[in-house]
């Protein structure tokens, strides 16, 4: 049966209502493929009788987890726009100094995607570690279960290892054996090894909702994902980014995101190359008495 407009409005609607990701008629043929991929996957016919389910039964658990798998896009590789990750090595020098156990660098990678963003900070940071003791936090976020999933579990396939990762980062920080997780992909084979999750935790957050339970951050990186929101959210969120970032700390966007016209309380700030953004730090500025 043909799929009506009405059908990939009702799951549009709920998709840009939860996500904030707009489904716009011109791309209704993406999304109708999607859902024909999730009826099957529920063992239905078709689109339509997903329809009929999410009418009577409302979304919620699994066919809300695949709604939102299928309209997120999750692209990323380790070390992605490696410039960046020279501007943080920077970032973290700076910090070195008034870094102490009760003090530790506290990092953010909202919207993760499957980890190499957090493993990628994860690896930095131990090798700095190498010049002295260095205290860090990692907090690796994301709205969809699957993502965090795998991102938790830290195993990739050799194609994933190969984007962005040196042969000797690949023998230092991962394991090349069968996963030592339980998976249904045989080809994750290189898992990272444990001593680069310590001090790094998970946790599944949907940046267009309250930040509940959220610390302020020395380096938040929220990289493209923004991108696929409207600049109302886009404000919405960055208010609040701004609001969990310490004075003095920095926020970096994707290499196709800026803040120009969205929010101007960050300062623009290039670092090594890199355009990252810095929340005035007032103590800093105001004069002793
Ligand atoms: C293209 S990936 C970016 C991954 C990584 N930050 C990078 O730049 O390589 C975008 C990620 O944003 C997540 N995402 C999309 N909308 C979100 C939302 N409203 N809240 C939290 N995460 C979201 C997706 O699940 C996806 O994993």
């Amino acid at each position: 049966m043909a799929v009506s407009k009405d059908c990939l409005r009702f799951f549009a609607s709920f998709i840009e209502a939860e996500i904030g990701i707009v489904y716009t008629e011109v791309n209704y043929y993406q999304l109708e493929g999607r859902l024909e991929d999730i009826a099957k996957h529920l063992g239905l016919k078709d689109p339509i009788e997903l329809w009929e389910k999410a009418r009577n039964q409302g979304i919620t658990g699994t066919l809300k987890h695949l709604l939102i798998d299928i309209a997120t896009n999750n692209e990323t590789s380790f070390f992605r726009d490696s410039n960046v990750f020279h501007a943080i090595r920077a970032i973290v020098q700076k910090a070195m100094p008034t870094n102490a156990p009760d003090r530790p660098f506290k990092i953010w990678s909202a919207a993760c995607s499957t980890g190499q963003e957090i493993y990628s900070l994860a690896m930095v940071l131990s090798e700095m570690k190498d010049l002295g003791y260095f205290y860090y936090t990692l907090l690796a976020t994301d709205i969809s279960e699957r993502v965090l999933k795998r991102a938790q579990d830290g195993c990739y396939s050799e194609l994933e290892v190969s984007r962005g990762l040196t042969q000797a980062q690949m023998s230092r920080f991962f394991k090349n054996e069968k996963p030592t997780v339980a998976t249904d992909d045989p080809h994750l084979t290189w898992c990272v090894r444990p001593e680069l999750k310590a001090g790094m935790s998970f946790m599944k957050m949907n940046l267009l909702e309250p930040f509940r339970g959220l610390d302020r951050y020395h380096l938040i990186l929220c990289r493209n994902v923004l991108i696929y929101q409207t600049v109302e959210n886009k404000k919405k969120v960055l208010q609040k980014l701004y609001d969990h970032l310490l004075p003095g700390g920095y926020l970096i966007l994707g290499g196709a995101e800026s803040l120009i016209g969205l929010f101007d309380a960050l300062e623009y700030v290039n670092i090594e190359g890199s355009v990252v953004y810095m929340k005035k730090d007032q103590r800093a500025e105001s004069t002793p008495a």
